[in-house]
């Protein structure tokens, strides 16, 4: 089907470029003997918030929901068809949280009492359902008490909505105290919205806690792993770098509920679990089931970073909540503990086995530092509290460790008063990089493929940490990544690269989100239980994440740059170790556009390569059903000495590769 479409615009090309050749023809200028500026290695990164259950109920790859009792109300996710509270089965058992001053960072467990073995069961429904492939592996542990060894065997089952089976383990719960057990389910079906079944063999009360199941089979088949197919997706980004943990998440609607890094490592079970922000945050989208926990923490966001070839990112709370929320501010004599955690996280990361966090990392399992380069300081903060702030972290982290870059912000939005302020205070302190956000419609990003072109080159670098085209009256949603809103992207982001020696870093934004669950559209990767796919915005991303090159070259068309003449948007790099010319084209408009590159120096070789990233309907978008419906596509290109002739299709995205001589 696609190619059917492809070959049907580029033919539609061919015959109209040859009966407009002399009149539309526009010629570029590609001077191959001047690098005019690096390209970053950290040019094109991803931003990682658990917004749209991007960690728990996606990416990080357990299923069970609330796994140790630990949320607000603390048998959500679970339920017990046929217990004592159906008064119908008065008698078969009851499941009831109790709280223990044992481990007051996981104090909630779940006793039950059974008493019909044969009627009595309780059920976790997993992230909007549990997603199983036929024969793969899932590896259940839990922690169980048995009083007076009442309770001869616990039985696991994934059932569907039918109740039938697929598939089954059983443990034996040897002790009256607590401890620990593990079982393996081979699934016999693939189901999407499978639950997880729990019943019992005997008569008594059981104590059970950290009920948790994930897949054999995650990232690298590592235990408390993450989604293989979603870190794949990532994987082929090849993103320069990770910020996480968000975006708001950093901030908390209030002080208390920011993202403290300190209690997202170390054993599992000990990360305090927390209610999500995004849980309440739109009145419209309420997800009352949404918490973080920390599963996934800083110890695995450092080792994905790794594992992708990404530099690792974290952003920090500076001591201000949101301010689109409480916008609580910490008193400056009380800075220092955010402050710390600034220090000590970098100690974390990089830190000798010797020191206290290094220590920790090791006792985790990577004795070698992870080699972090930048921290960031606050979210989207604005206005002068956040300036007085900064400033303490910037002093006590460069006194400490001059070699790490700072990453400040410049607020929520790409202008206005807030963001100018934000700017020229920065700039005043010899800030490294800026952090800007823009979420605006497509028209926006077309016109904004200059808005680096008049930077200070001698201020403070850019971080275009959030941005993604929100297409206008577009039902909310997945729709909302539509050919349009990519388009627009790969036309703005010409002039992100083009400006490579102002801006350092890129990111979409949001990441990822889940089909059924999801606050904020549009996303990059959208993904259900059992699969996941790239938007065409990924696509946009990921074309020029791989095709980066080094170094930016100058294309021109009469003497200038092309941003947006006649619809058309370039930008030009060289690969100098690939030996490799690389040029962007876009062309938003509906017609077929045909150009003619001139190339100085000493011209490339005669075979080449030409990736078409292009769609006849600007509305469309993938889906989960039809996930390559905008897929780029790649074929050959013969170029004949010094003339590169390019027929853009109508509506395209192009990337053309060829070999230097
Ligand atoms: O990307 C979603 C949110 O948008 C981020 O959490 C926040 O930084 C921005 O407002």
């Amino acid at each position: 089907m696609k190619l059917n479409r492809i070959s049907k615009s580029t033919l539609y090309g061919l015959l109209l470029s040859s009966f407009l050749a002399t009149a539309q023809k526009t010629n570029l200028e590609v001077d191959l003997t001047k690098s005019i500026t690096k390209i970053q290695p950290t040019m094109y990164g991803v931003f990682f918030e658990d917004i749209n259950f991007a960690a728990d109920g996606g990416l990080y790859a357990e299923m069970v929901k609330n796994r140790s009792f630990e949320f607000n109300a603390p048998l959500m996710g679970w339920s017990q068809p046929n217990s004592s509270t159906h008064s119908m089965n008065k008698e078969s058992g009851l499941a009831l949280p109790m709280r223990t001053e044992g481990n007051p960072k996981n104090a909630d467990f779940c006793r039950v009492t059974i008493n019909n073995d044969k009627a009595y069961q309780i059920i976790n429904e997993g992230f909007r359902g549990m997603g199983i492939k036929k024969d793969a592996k899932y590896n259940l542990s839990l922690k169980a008490a048995n009083h007076d060894n009442a309770i001869k065997k616990i039985i696991i089952q994934f059932i569907d909505a039918n109740k039938n089976v697929l598939g089954e383990t059983t443990i034996v719960p040897s002790s009256s105290d607590w401890k620990d057990y593990s079982a393996q389910i081979i699934a016999t079906g693939t189901e999407a919205k499978a639950q997880l079944k729990i019943s019992f063999e005997g008569t008594g009360i059981i104590d059970l806690d950290m009920i948790s199941l994930f897949p054999q089979e995650t990232w690298k088949n590592r235990k408390n792993g993450l989604r293989k197919d979603i870190v794949q997706l990532l994987y082929d980004l090849k993103p320069g770098f990770i910020r996480f943990p968000g975006g708001c998440i950093v901030e908390g609607m209030t002080l208390d509920n920011r993202y403290q890094w300190k209690k997202t490592v170390g054993p599992v079970e000990d990360r305090e679990t927390m209610i999500n922000r995004w849980n309440v945050e739109f009145k419209n989208k309420q997800a009352p089931d949404y918490f973080q926990s920390f599963g996934l923490g800083f110890f695995e966001y450092f080792q994905l970073s790794e594992d992708i070839g990404a530099q690792p990112l974290p952003i920090l709370s500076c001591g201000i909540a949101c301010q689109y929320n409480s916008g609580e501010l910490v008193p400056m004599e009380e800075l220092d503990p955010y402050v710390q955690d600034a220090l000590d996280l970098i100690e974390f990361a990089n830190g000798a086995v010797t020191t206290k966090w290094g220590k920790l990392r090791a006792d985790m399992g990577h004795p070698n530092p992870f080699n972090l380069k930048f921290i960031g300081v606050g979210n989207e903060q604005w206005g002068p509290q956040y300036i007085e702030r900064y400033k303490v972290f910037a002093k006590a982290i460069k006194e400490k460790y001059p070699n790490i870059t700072i990453v400040s912000g410049a607020g929520p939005s790409p202008d206005g008063t807030f963001f100018d302020y934000g700017w020229d205070e920065l700039k005043k302190m010899n800030a490294e990089i800026i952090d800007e956000h823009y979420y605006k419609n497509p028209e926006w990003f077309k016109e904004n493929a200059k808005r680096y072109d008049n930077y200070d080159r001698k201020g403070p670098k850019v971080f275009a940490g959030e941005y993604a085209a929100h297409p206008k009256g577009v039902e909310d949603g997945l729709k909302e990544n539509n050919w349009l809103s990519a388009l627009s992207e790969s036309a703005f982001m010409t002039g992100l690269e083009r400006n490579a020696d102002v801006v350092y870093l890129t990111s979409y934004a949001p990441l990822m989100a889940h089909v059924e669950a999801y606050q904020w559209a549009p996303d990059m990767i959208w993904f259900d239980n059992l699969n996941a796919y790239g938007t065409a915005n990924y696509y946009v991303q990921k074309l020029y994440s791989n095709n980066k090159g080094t170094d930016v070259l100058s294309i021109t068309e009469d003497g200038k740059a092309l941003t947006g003449q006649n619809d058309l948007y370039a930008t030009a790099a060289k690969d100098a170790n690939q030996k490799e010319l690389i040029v962007k084209l876009v062309n938003t408009s509906a017609k077929v556009q045909d150009l003619s590159i001139n190339l100085s120096g000493n011209g490339v070789e005669s075979k080449g390569k030409m990736i078409v990233l292009t769609h006849e309907k600007l509305d469309d978008y993938n889906t989960l059903a039809e996930p390559t419906k905008i897929l780029p596509v790649e074929k050959e290109y013969k170029t004949a000495g010094k003339k590169a002739a390019v027929s853009l299709p109508a509506y395209s995205f192009v990337v053309l590769k060829l070999k230097l001589k």
